[in-house]
């Protein structure tokens, strides 16, 4: 079974021979090459360059042996098609946050082939670098409410305060914003699978601070519509909600084939939750990669055992890998991930 197989037949809930493992955030600061290719190189300018980018998504693969090749990119990166002026800090530190209905009216809704060509660009290259070792390669996209949150806020917050009393305060504003959003996350999407990308993996980050009753009516709608209009068929989609326990059923009821849960959440729960509607992706504490490779190792095991029952299951963390993790915890991961046994065909 090649990287590619195992992975989409783990998506689907097809028969595979183990779990293949990839991590959020795999190419970053936690490796000296990601730094030292990023020295003297504007974050924003890494994204745009198609050399630097293809570079830093591959050292993952070439470093650690990874089984899948995310895009690098960020979930901002094509927000500057809708005119919004967007800069890291290193977090995301919009300009001239959206507050009113003006606002959402005059910004644009550009075809992502046109405003962001060189992500295109970028998937193609990986693709065609990836085609001997038959790994896969996957795009993303921020998902509506996690980056109308950043548009409304202005920067990264704790509660996100802004936007939760937008919620009450003006309610018409927030829609408008997260349907014009749905949109380009749509096109953004499908335009990643049109240059390339075999998975795609959707960032709600922050849709976990709502109550099971506002995520239904905020989080939701947007959810079922990128999974209704990103074709599917050709590329699953997997569907990540930070600190999203509370709303799993919600999750499962998205249409998304793939569900990547934090660590909050019991994977074993989850997996009989989930029964034949969606696989699940995770879901290692990211700190827990300071632990001695052993210790590792044995989390590996213990998340592939809880994780068994569900129809599909992709080794992950549950957040992001963080910039002070040993890359010695991140090879631990990913050999124990290769070295668990055999369970179905090979
Ligand atoms: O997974 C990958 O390796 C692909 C690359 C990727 C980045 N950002 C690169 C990045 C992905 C998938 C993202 C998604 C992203 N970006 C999310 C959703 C996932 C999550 O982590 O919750 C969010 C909320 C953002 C917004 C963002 N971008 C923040 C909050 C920050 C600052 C915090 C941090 O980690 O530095 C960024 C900057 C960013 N995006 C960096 C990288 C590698 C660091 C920039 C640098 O190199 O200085």
């Amino acid at each position: 079974m090649n990287p590619t197989e195992r992975m989409l037949r783990a998506c689907r809930g097809e028969p595979v021979d183990r779990p293949p493992v990839w991590l959020m955030r795999q190419a970053g600061r936690y490796l000296p090459e990601y730094r030292r290719a990023r020295e003297g190189v504007p974050f924003l300018e890494m994204c745009r360059r198609v050399d630097k980018a293809v570079e830093v998504s591959l050292q993952p693969l070439r470093l650690l042996g990874v089984e899948a090749v995310i895009l690098f990119s960020d979930i901002f990166v094509p927000v500057a098609g809708l005119g919004v002026a967007v800069d890291f800090e290193p977090g995301p530190v919009v300009r001239d946050p959206i507050r009113s209905l003006d606002q959402v009216a005059a910004l644009r809704t550009p075809d992502p082939r046109e405003s962001v060509p060189f992500v295109m660009e970028i998937l193609r290259v990986l693709r065609r670098e990836l085609e001997p070792t038959k790994v896969p390669l996957l795009g993303f996209a921020g998902a509506p409410f996690t980056l109308a949150a950043y548009l409304i806020e202005g920067r990264g917050s704790k509660d996100f305060a802004t936007l939760k009393r937008m919620m009450y305060r003006a309610p018409e504003v927030l829609r408008a914003l997260l349907a014009r959003l749905t949109e380009m996350t749509v096109a953004y999407l499908n335009a990643q699978i049109e240059a390339g990308a075999q998975v795609v993996q959707l960032f709600d980050t922050w849709a976990g601070l709502l109550s099971p009753a506002d995520y239904a009516a905020w989080v939701q709608p947007s959810h079922l519509e990128i999974a209704s209009k990103v074709e599917r068929v050709r590329a699953p989609l997997i569907l990540y909600v930070n600190n999203g326990a509370h709303v799993l059923d919600a999750m499962l009821a998205s249409g998304a084939d793939v569900l990547s849960l934090d660590w909050r959440v019991d994977i074993g729960l989850a997996a009989k939750r989930a029964g034949a509607r969606a696989s699940l992706q995770g879901n290692l504490d990211p700190c827990a990669l300071a632990a001695p490779a052993e210790r590792i190792a044995q989390l590996v095991r213990e998340i592939a055992d809880a994780a068994a029952p569900a129809r599909g299951h992709v080794l992950n963390l549950g957040h992001g890998v963080l910039p002070e993790t040993p890359v010695g915890g991140v090879r631990a991961f990913v050999e124990a991930a290769k070295a668990l046994p055999v369970r179905g065909p090979s």
